[in-house]
């Protein structure tokens, strides 16, 4: 039996993906590829949005696809591949867009935040439709789950419209209803410095983010000058105790060990005790992490060669589902 197909993707946005990256979306992904057809994407067209340097965004993509392999994608058993090699995304995007209602798009609470930001004359059109490619990219593989977190749910529900849709118009199959893929306890990591915020590429600094391609002695320092309280105990309160519960939470992810056992192991002792053994965790995690990303992005022959087969592998099955679409629709 075919085991069912997955799609998940994440944007070129910055030279380094982060620690929550890797332990929410990435790690998740591994152990996805396993009992799922998985289709791992760099988004680099969503990246357009932030209007990037070209050279930047281009060397970005390398970065994020080599990050993808060193945390343990494997390219042979899942289809790994990058965006804009794969030009039906656009087409597939075209065809949605002109199925999506415009006050549907402006009800995207995303668009609605960025937008206001950057007023209407910095807000593209690009980003209005950032959802409808997101859809597209989804529909495209007939992928039945998409694993998200509660930003991208929004999102996730306009692309499950969009394929009721084109079914009720155009005929029962032309699309998959993609179901959300919630893993339970997945975990959210926090930035270190303001651990009620979430750890994410665009915090503002960077200061309280591990990259997963920065010098691991400098996400040392910061797991060890981490935000806590003026307390002393050790316990897992995310309410109470954002700080050191956000410790405790990336510890027991990097080890695969229950959070409750290590708040045990380090009961009674000071918090320094607990972001030492900590620091150890992550740099033992980088190091390793890091000489394979870099294995790939030494060898651009190789990497190229790996990109370049997944996307074949990615536009057959994008071109039998385009031609699927153009045709109901009488393209
Ligand atoms: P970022 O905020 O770093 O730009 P995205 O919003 O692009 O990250 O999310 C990419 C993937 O990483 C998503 O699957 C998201 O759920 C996951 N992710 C991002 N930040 C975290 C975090 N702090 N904790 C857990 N998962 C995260
Ligand atoms: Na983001």
């Amino acid at each position: 039996v075919r085991r069912p197909r997955i799609f998940s993707g994440m944007q070129p946005t910055e030279d380094s993906l982060q620690l929550g990256n890797y332990i929410g979306a990435l790690s998740q992904w591994v152990a996805l590829q396993e009992s799922y057809d998985a289709i791992y994407c760099v988004v680099d067209m969503h990246a357009l949005t932030v209007n990037p340097e070209p050279e930047k965004l281009r060397e970005r993509t390398r970065r994020t696809a080599a990050q993808y392999l060193a945390g343990g994608v494997d390219p042979d058993g899942s289809t790994l591949f990058v965006q804009s090699h794969v030009p039906e995304h656009a087409e597939l995007a075209w065809v949605l867009s002109c199925q999506t209602g415009f006050g549907e798009a402006g009800r995207m609470t995303q668009f609605k935040d960025k937008s206001a930001k950057q007023g209407t004359d910095g807000t593209t059109v690009g980003l209005f439709t950032y959802p409808v490619l997101m859809a597209a990219d989804i529909l495209l593989y007939d992928a039945a789950l998409v694993p998200v977190g509660e930003d991208q749910r929004q999102h996730l529900e306009l692309a499950r419209n969009l394929a009721e849709r084109l079914n009720s118009r155009f005929g029962e199959d032309t699309a998959v209803v993609p179901e959300p893929h919630i893993v339970k306890a997945v975990a959210k990591i926090y930035d270190l410095q303001e651990p009620t915020a979430k750890m994410s590429k665009s915090s503002s600094g960077g200061k309280g983010v591990v990259w997963l391609l920065e010098d691991p002695k400098v996400a040392a320092k910061r797991i060890r000058s981490a935000a806590t309280d003026s307390e002393n105990e050790i316990r897992y309160d995310p309410v109470a105790k954002p700080g050191i519960s956000n410790l405790l939470t990336i510890f027991s992810a990097l080890t695969s060990r229950p959070v409750a056992d290590i708040a045990a192991d380090y009961e009674g002792k000071g918090y320094g005790h607990l972001k030492v053994a900590l620091a150890e965790v992550v740099v033992d995690f980088l190091t390793p992490f890091q000489a394979r990303a870099n294995e790939y992005l030494s060898d651009p022959a190789e990497l190229d060669a790996v990109l370049a087969r997944g996307a074949e592998r990615a536009r057959g099955l994008a071109q039998a589902t385009l031609d699927r679409i153009y045709d109901r629709v009488g393209l």
